[in-house]
């Protein structure tokens, strides 16, 4: 990836400090980060501390913060009424491995969001909240094999690394794309449990749901494509699964680790209006803290009771559930997603004139607190349009340049949107543009 000198050295003159520290993480964790996600050339920013829309390095410099930590931070940093939850807990113990009545106040402000949800678990991440669901979608139906579609990220756990990230040259047939691993480490038998279909193509989807009705027991989407820009479902597509999954006997699981809680109240389930089976939760839900759920219909949770394991000495730990609550009753009011969604549209707009103005090809893909800018008029449909039509690089020297700019317009990667939060305010709003504005002529001149 190819950072335009002026962006690359002006970003580096002006993080000495955090190159150090970063090498001398290295020298202890691999890559220097905690997620691998999280490495980036030249090397990234240390975080010395956050607070409210701002995002502090270890060399001075201040981030207007749209990355909210990969969308985990609807409430905005250090929110005083999540902290004042949290820190009353401190001194009343902050795990408990016995049962406690935080779990059922938790669960019921999840089951207020989503209808379809009438029992919940809680887990510690997304990756484990997605891992459960599938096993119990399993064990639900019977059935062993999981389908995903192209382009998705569910987490970290084997069955949902399998076709992220396919790159240009393996992409095969679009309706039956192939089935490529994405980690060392990973069995190939772990393949032959997943079969992958393309994001809104129905009848492909048809296609391979029948070749293989026997095996596929568990449909798992992200309902909006979050890791490919914010790419929605066109049409009926998202009703279609549902259809299709009843007729195959799949259980329909929509991985909300991203949309829930941030496109909607109850998030995409709730924007759309489709009853999944299952529902997976992380992110934005704990304010912050580290905390995931998943939840569905009795029937299928109750395999829980019956045979299918889900563990864990963290799970709903007094601690993340008081995050939960105060986020779900205090914070995240319908007020507060009045606001957020008043500031996504104005972003939203200010990004058309900007470019329009500057000459800039490109459009914003965006649902309320959620967006990203695509440098093309090209409309991204599922993963392979993003491969073919977004020029990476250019967007990268977009981030770089946003980064000089004191704004971090979202995380490090070009497949990555931006989230509103909470705290953010139009002045914020119009300090995003402003940026924008700035760098605009320099990327119009290189497009
Ligand atoms: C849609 C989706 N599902 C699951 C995960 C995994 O969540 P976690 O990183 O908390 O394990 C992510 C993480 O970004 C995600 O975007």
């Amino acid at each position: 990836m190819e950072i335009w000198d002026s962006l690359e050295s002006a970003y580096v003159d002006r993080t000495p400090r955090s190159k150090e520290c970063y090498e001398e993480i290295r020298n202890h964790v691999p890559a220097g980060v905690a997620s691998t996600y999280r490495a980036w050339d030249p090397h990234p920013f240390i975080v010395d501390r956050a607070e409210g829309v701002h995002l502090h390095d270890v060399d001075g410099n201040s981030y207007l913060d749209f990355d909210m930590n990969n969308g985990a931070g609807m409430v905005g940093h250090t929110h005083p009424d999540v902290n004042a939850a949290v820190a009353e807990q401190l001194d009343e113990g902050t795990l408990f491995t016995h049962p406690h009545d935080l779990l059922a106040e938790a669960a019921k402000e999840l089951k207020k969001r989503w209808d379809p949800v009438d029992l919940v678990r809680f887990t510690n991440s997304g990756t484990e909240s997605t891992m459960h669901a599938i096993r119990i979608a399993r064990a639900y139906t019977g059935k062993d094999k999981l389908l995903k579609i192209e382009g998705s990220y569910h987490g970290a756990h084997d069955a949902v690394l399998i076709s992220k990230s396919t790159p240009e040259g393996k992409l095969g047939h679009p309706e039956r794309p192939p089935k490529l691993i994405e980690s060392e480490g990973i069995p190939e038998a772990v393949a032959e449990t997943v079969e992958v279909a393309p994001w809104n193509d129905l009848d492909a989807v048809e296609g391979i749901m029948r070749e293989h009705m026997n095996e596929i027991g568990a449909l798992i989407v992200e309902p909006i494509v979050m890791n490919v820009g914010v790419t929605q479902p066109y049409g009926e597509f998202l009703q279609g699964l549902r259809e299709l999954c009843d007729e195959y006997g799949i259980t329909y699981i929509f991985d909300e680790v991203k949309t829930g809680v941030k496109v909607a109240p109850g998030g995409a389930a709730e924007y759309y209006g489709i009853e999944p089976d299952l529902v997976t939760m992380a992110k934005s839900i704990g304010g912050n803290f580290p905390v995931g759920a998943f939840g569905g219909r009795e029937e299928v949770m109750r395999t829980i009771e019956d045979g299918a394991a889900h563990y864990g000495t963290y799970n709903g730990n007094p601690l993340v559930l008081r995050a939960v609550t105060t986020v779900l009753r205090d914070v995240l009011t319908d007020d507060a997603y009045d606001h957020v969604d008043g500031l996504g549209e104005r972003l939203v707009a200010g990004y058309e004139d900007v470019m329009a103005d500057a000459g800039i090809a490109g459009h914003v893909e965006h649902v309320n607190s959620q967006g990203i800018v695509h440098f093309t008029d090209e409309h991204i449909e599922n993963y392979r349009d993003f491969v073919e039509h977004i020029d990476v690089e250019f967007h990268e020297n977009y981030w770089f340049a946003m980064l000089e700019q004191g704004v971090l317009p979202h995380p490090h990667d070009a497949s990555q949107q931006w989230t509103i939060s909470v705290q953010h305010e139009e002045e914020h709003i119009e300090q995003h543009l402003e940026a924008f504005k700035t760098v605009a002529p320099q990327l119009a001149e290189k497009q």
